[in-house]
């Protein structure tokens, strides 16, 4: 191993998930050591919270780290090894009109599936775009990690229009699943081998095995049927009620198909009935973070910040963090770990689109990653991703070109919309709701 030192800068600095990541560094400094930590946001009020409480933890914990946080780019992305961005483009605030918009005409309202994914979509792009640019004109040898949702339309957005950037897009849902598996099992989550093949946050697990090849899939199965994925775990993300519920469904996702195991993100386009029957359309999912993650970690900021101490501090690491982490020190140490990631398919599945940013299994080294060929879709898989890479791939077009016609035809496409007519009436609300983050459609 080198004796390199990193800097990293976390855009969307004034993210829930940025203490998570800042303690998930500290926890792993050995293996990745790290000189500099800079967080970057476009709104300095926000960001001074997590960034002051930051800058005390760190001084206390790791004072040889050099630590910022600014909203000026030149600043944050000058001089930078790994960007691990985490923006949400209009924050809680605009998640809630994503999620209650089609709630009004009974559609599912959901952060990144459905008409409220695509319309985060048609959001993110242009943050997204405008980092990945500050990067390679600051930093143009390093890498963006990229975990800013909708993942899926970031990935499609990135790979058309940025082709050469080295920016790698990726979902902590997987690995928070497979600590679910590994803790049904009562093995470690590192012992698992797995082939997996989908879009992001719509895919499935055609193998899980031990590292010795044994096949663990039937002993998963057995769970699955009764409990869906939900288990009792240490883990301080994913737990609160609606979450459990979600693992819950599993259980009748996972009856689709019973030859695979499901992403839980499935229910939205399997059962998009059921959840919308189990949603409360004036106290979605939104409204649950912003009384809970955002209120604890903000609380934990101004607890430190007032108090001028980390010590006992409230802040938590999760799943969430450890990913991000292990795919930077991949990339650093050439480790060859091998770890879901969101990738143009180029013939890894072989008979779906070339041109698809699909989810599977790669091996992360120095150079990048190595994707894990994932042989044929069967012809239910392949049915349902050729209709969901569509909706993505038309929503970005959507946003390139302006046009109005392709974002209601993808939301027509929606698994989770039953008609145009529903589609449209839902478009134009989120037009009205959108103006200033949209590009002008027509
Ligand atoms: P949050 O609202 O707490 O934080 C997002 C931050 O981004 C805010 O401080 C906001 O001001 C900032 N921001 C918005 N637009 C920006 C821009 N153009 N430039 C710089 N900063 C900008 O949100 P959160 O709940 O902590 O989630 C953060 C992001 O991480 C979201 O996109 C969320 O969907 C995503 N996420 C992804 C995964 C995954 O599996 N890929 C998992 C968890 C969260
Ligand atoms: C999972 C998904 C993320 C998503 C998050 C939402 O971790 O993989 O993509 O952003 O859940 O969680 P929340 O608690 O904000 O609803
Ligand atoms: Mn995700």
């Amino acid at each position: 191993m080198s004796n390199k030192q990193f800097a990293v800068t976390i855009a969307g600095g004034g993210s829930t998930f940025t203490p998570g990541i800042i303690l998930m560094l500290l926890d792993h400094l050995e293996e990745f050591p790290v000189r500099r930590i800079c967080l970057y946001d476009n709104d300095e009020e926000r960001q001074s919270w997590i960034g002051r409480a930051c800058e005390i933890l760190l001084r206390e914990r790791a004072p040889q780290i050099q630590f910022q946080y600014t909203v000026d780019p030149a600043t944050a992305f000058t001089d930078t090894d790994f960007v691990m961005a985490h923006i949400r483009v209009g924050k809680y605030a605009m998640r809630e009109l994503d999620e209650k918009i089609p709630m009004k005409y009974g559609v599912v309202g959901q952060e990144t599936c459905g008409p409220g994914g695509i319309a985060y979509g048609m959001r993110s792009i242009g943050g997204i775009l405008e980092i990945l640019d500050y990067m390679e004109q600051y930093s143009p040898n390093a890498w963006m990690l990229n975990y800013s949702n909708p993942a899926a339309i970031v990935a499609e957005a990135t790979r058309l229009l940025r082709p050469d950037s080295k920016i790698i897009n990726i979902c902590d849902m997987p690995l928070g699943t497979m600590l679910r598996m590994a803790k049904i099992l009562g093995i470690n989550q590192k012992d698992l081998d797995i082939q997996y093949v989908g879009l992001n946050h719509f895919g499935w697990w055609t193998q899980v095995r031990d590292q010795d090849g044994n096949d663990l899939m039937p002993a998963l199965k057995e769970y699955v049927k009764q409990n869906g994925y939900d288990v009792d775990i240490d883990s301080d993300q994913h737990m609160d009620e609606s979450w459990h519920e979600t693992f819950r469904k599993v259980r009748d996702v996972y009856a689709v198909d019973p030859d695979t195991l499901p992403n839980s993100y499935l229910k939205y386009y399997l059962f998009p009935d059921y959840v919308v029957e189990h949603t409360d359309p004036n106290y979605t999912r939104a409204h649950q973070v912003m009384d809970g993650r955002e209120k604890e970690v903000f609380g934990a900021a101004r607890d430190i910040i007032e108090k001028g101490t980390a010590q006992n501090c409230a802040f938590q690491v999760d799943e969430h963090a450890a990913y991000i982490v292990d795919l930077a020190r991949a990339l650093a140490f050439n480790t060859k770990e091998k770890m879901l990631l969101i990738v143009p398919n180029g013939g890894a599945i072989e008979n779906f689109d070339p041109e698809a940013m699909v989810e599977i299994p790669c091996i992360i080294g120095r150079n990048g990653y190595e994707k894990v060929c994932q042989g044929k879709l069967p012809q239910f898989q392949k049915g349902l991703m050729e209709q969901q890479v569509s909706v993505e791939k038309l929503a970005v077009e959507a946003w390139i070109e302006g046009s109005y016609q392709k974002l209601w035809q993808a939301l027509t496409l929606s698994k989770t919309v039953p008609s145009a007519r529903v589609a449209k009436l839902i478009l134009d609300d989120l037009i009205e709701a959108n103006k200033g983050y949209w590009p002008e459609l027509k």
